[in-house]
C-alpha cells in the first residue's frame, strides 16, 4: 500500500470510501472545493491493485489572528485497518500544513464514542482535547474538538 497526494481522479473513490466508513458524508462539490483550494492536503492510500483503501481530506482555516489546518475527514477501509495507514495519511497532511501553509496547529472533531480514532489522535499523534462541542453531530452525539501544535519548519 502506498500513500500519495490525491488527484481529481481519486475523488469518487475517496467519496465511496467515506460512505462505507462514516455517517458524515459530503457532496462531490465539497471534495472539489478542498482539492482546488488546498491540493497539497489531500492524500490517499492505494493498494497494489490501484484500489483506494483510505484517505484524508484536510483544509486550511486562515483567519486574521491565526493560521491553522483542519482535518475534515479521515477513513481507512475495514480490510486495511491497524496497518498504520491512518497514521501515515495524517502525518502527510500535517507535514504539508506546516511546509506549504505555515500552519501553527491542526484541529479536528471526533465523536466521543469513537475509541479507535480517539486512540489514534491522542496516543499515536499527540492531539489534546481543546473543547467539547455538545450535540455537534446530526444524531446529537457530542464531539471532542481536538488540537495538536505543529512544529515550524526548520
Ligand atoms: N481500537 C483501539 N485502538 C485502535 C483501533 C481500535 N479499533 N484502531 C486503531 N487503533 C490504534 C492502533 O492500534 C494504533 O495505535 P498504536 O500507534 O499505539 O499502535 C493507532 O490507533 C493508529 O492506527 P492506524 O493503523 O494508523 O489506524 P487505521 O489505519 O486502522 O485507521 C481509523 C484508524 C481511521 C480511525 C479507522 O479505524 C477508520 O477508518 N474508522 C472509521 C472512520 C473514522 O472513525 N474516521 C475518523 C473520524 S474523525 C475525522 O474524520 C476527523
Amino acid at each position: 500500500v502506498c500513500i500519495r497526494q490525491a488527484t481529481v481522479d481519486d475523488l469518487l473513490a475517496m467519496q465511496s470510501c467515506n460512505l462505507m466508513c462514516l455517517p458524515e458524508n459530503y457532496q462531490m462539490k465539497y471534495y472539489l472545493y478542498h482539492i482546488l483550494s488546498w491540493p497539497q492536503l489531500l492524500y490517499v492510500a492505494e493498494d497494489y491493485n490501484k484500489k483506494i483503501v483510505g484517505y484524508v481530506l484536510a483544509k486550511m482555516e486562515e483567519e486574521s489572528t491565526d493560521c491553522h489546518g483542519h482535518i475534515t475527514s479521515l477513513a481507512v477501509l475495514r480490510t486495511h485497518r491497524k496497518l498504520g495507514l491512518a497514521t501515515k495519511l495524517m502525518s502527510a497532511a500535517q507535514r504539508a500544513m506546516v511546509e506549504v501553509f505555515g500552519a501553527e496547529y491542526v484541529s479536528l472533531h471526533v465523536r466521543k464514542s469513537n475509541r479507535a480514532a480517539f486512540h489514534l489522535y491522542t496516543e499515536t499523534l499527540g492531539y489534546r482535547i481543546n473543547d467539547i462541542e455538545a450535540k455537534y453531530y446530526a444524531d446529537s452525539e457530542d464531539a471532542y474538538d481536538m488540537r495538536k501544535i505543529l512544529k515550524p519548519k526548520q
